[in-house]
């Protein structure tokens, strides 16, 4: 039987994307393996949304070729297969194929095609596509990656992600509905919602918060979780569904991306500082305990020192419990990239402000997890932790807890005390076990 491996880089529409690639390839007699070295079918699923995100896949590809079986054929699918097209075959001779996320289907005779000495480009975008009957086959035992809108209708000046995604569109509900009850039905009991902007999902007839009410419902949920929401598209109406539907989660990650109202004009963000900061007040005035996660560029063109400070105010005022923070990457194609030279933000500069934020986030968060110490939580064990002889474990606020155990707790909910903290994990200790219990329909 032949083999694939595929490796995904970027985010868990990525990683879902690769589920359903494997899926699609399984269905035909694929076998995935664990390494490069045994494979038929090589694919690096990439990402484009920094620079940094395709050097990464350049070296890597220098890399593989040293891996590879003589025959194997070689793909890179994704972002940066969409923004690159015909331009990657040019420059790896070892590349035979170039395939666009809206082209997965046609894997198994592209790759047939391939290995005939074959090399194409796959990037043409399909508004209907949503791979509807295809099978995932799912990396993750605990919880389910469920795409519920691919593309995006926003513009963010900075962002590469309407180029290599295409426009927004969603899933019908009844669909989504039925993929949950079936990753349910094999045992996985926390489901994650995915879109660029997942809250703006709207099926034609239902909203987000529709599909919350729907989705939650789902017998033998525990957890729903989505990402990433866009400021702009939580209605009061989402939120009061989050507030109702027990199965959502305490834990929204909100990008903010910068906390000054000049700075989001030019992001073309759609909302000011204090229409950022009157969303965060309705998601916490409805949901107790929410925990908040945050995207933050730092160095967008022309962000002055002012407006940094203002990135930095907005960080102290709402007090995150944790943020994924970027130096700002041009994207070639970008508007950002248009603005003129003398608004670029030297390296150095954004260097000290990067530190700076980091150093703000990082001690605030600190501060936020030592106070919670001795609160006790439920968990959802996930994995094995780095550490020896402990398991990773996390909270509906999404804090990572660190409980002892083996892999026989992989699944299980779990009352803990948390007993300490490294100022961003948590160790716990188990209270009592709490088999998972079908919710309510
Ligand atoms: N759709 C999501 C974001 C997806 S990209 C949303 O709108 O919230 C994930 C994060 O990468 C973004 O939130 C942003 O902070 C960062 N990012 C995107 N483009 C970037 C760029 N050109 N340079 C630096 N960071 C970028
Ligand atoms: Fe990019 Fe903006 Fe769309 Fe997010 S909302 S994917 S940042 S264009
Ligand atoms: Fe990267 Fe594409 Fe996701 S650019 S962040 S893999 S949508």
């Amino acid at each position: 039987m032949p083999t694939v491996f595929i490796e995904t880089y970027g985010c868990q529409m990525n990683v879902s994307d690769s589920e359903l690639m494997l899926g699609t390839l399984a269905a035909e007699g694929y076998v995935a393996v664990d390494g490069p070295e045994d494979a038929d079918v090589v694919l690096l699923n990439t990402c484009a949304i920094r620079e940094h995100a395709e050097t990464r896949v350049i070296g890597r590809l220098g890399e593989l070729r040293r891996f590879l079986k003589k025959d194997a054929v070689l793909g890179v699918t994704g972002c940066m297969a969409q923004r690159l097209g015909p331009r990657l075959l040019d420059s790896d001779s070892r590349v035979s194929l170039v395939i666009g996320p809206d082209g997965y289907r046609a894997l198994p005779t592209l790759i047939e095609s391939a290995r005939k000495g074959e090399r194409m480009t796959s990037t043409d975008f399909d508004l209907e596509e949503h791979y509807e009957d295809v099978q995932a086959s799912r990396f993750d035992g605990v919880k389910a990656w469920i795409p519920v809108q691919r593309g995006c209708d926003y513009r963010c000046t900075y962002c590469i992600v309407p180029f290599t995604r295409g426009n927004e569109r969603s899933r019908q509900l009844e669909d989504v509905v039925r993929e949950t009850a079936a990753v349910v039905a094999q045992g996985l009991t926390e489901v994650v919602l995915l879109g660029q902007t997942v809250n703006s999902y709207h099926d034609g007839a239902r909203d987000f918060a529709d599909l919350l009410r729907a989705v939650g419902a789902v017998p033998g949920l525990q957890r729903l979780r989505f990402t990433s929401p866009h400021p702009n598209d939580f209605s009061d109406r989402v939120i009061a569904a989050m507030a109702d539907v027990a199965t959502v989660c305490e834990h929204v990650h909100l990008p903010m991306q910068s906390g000054s109202s000049r700075t989001l004009k030019r992001m073309l963000r759609r909302y000011s500082r204090a229409e950022y900061l009157d969303c965060v007040a309705r998601l916490r005035a409805a949901i107790p305990g929410l925990g908040l996660t945050t995207d933050i560029i730092v160095g967008f063109p022309g962000e002055t020192d002012e407006e940094f400070a203002e990135t930095l105010s907005a960080v102290r005022e709402i007090g995150f419990d944790d943020a994924f923070m970027f130096k700002f990457s041009p994207r070639e194609g970008t508007p950002a990239t248009r603005f003129p030279a003398s608004e670029t933000v030297p390296e150095d500069v954004v260097d000290a402000r990067f530190d700076e934020l980091m150093k703000t986030v990082r001690g605030m968060s600190r501060d936020r997890n030592f106070r919670r110490v001795g609160e006790r939580t439920e968990v959802l064990v996930e994995k094995e932790a780095r550490k020896g002889e402990l398991m990773q474990a996390r909270s509906r606020d999404f804090k990572t807890v660190l409980v002892p155990g083996d892999r026989t707790l992989i699944g299980q909910y779990l009352h803990v005390e948390l007993t300490g903290t490294t100022g961003s994990t948590f160790t716990g200790q188990v209270v009592r076990e709490r088999k998972a219990l079908p919710t309510a329909g």
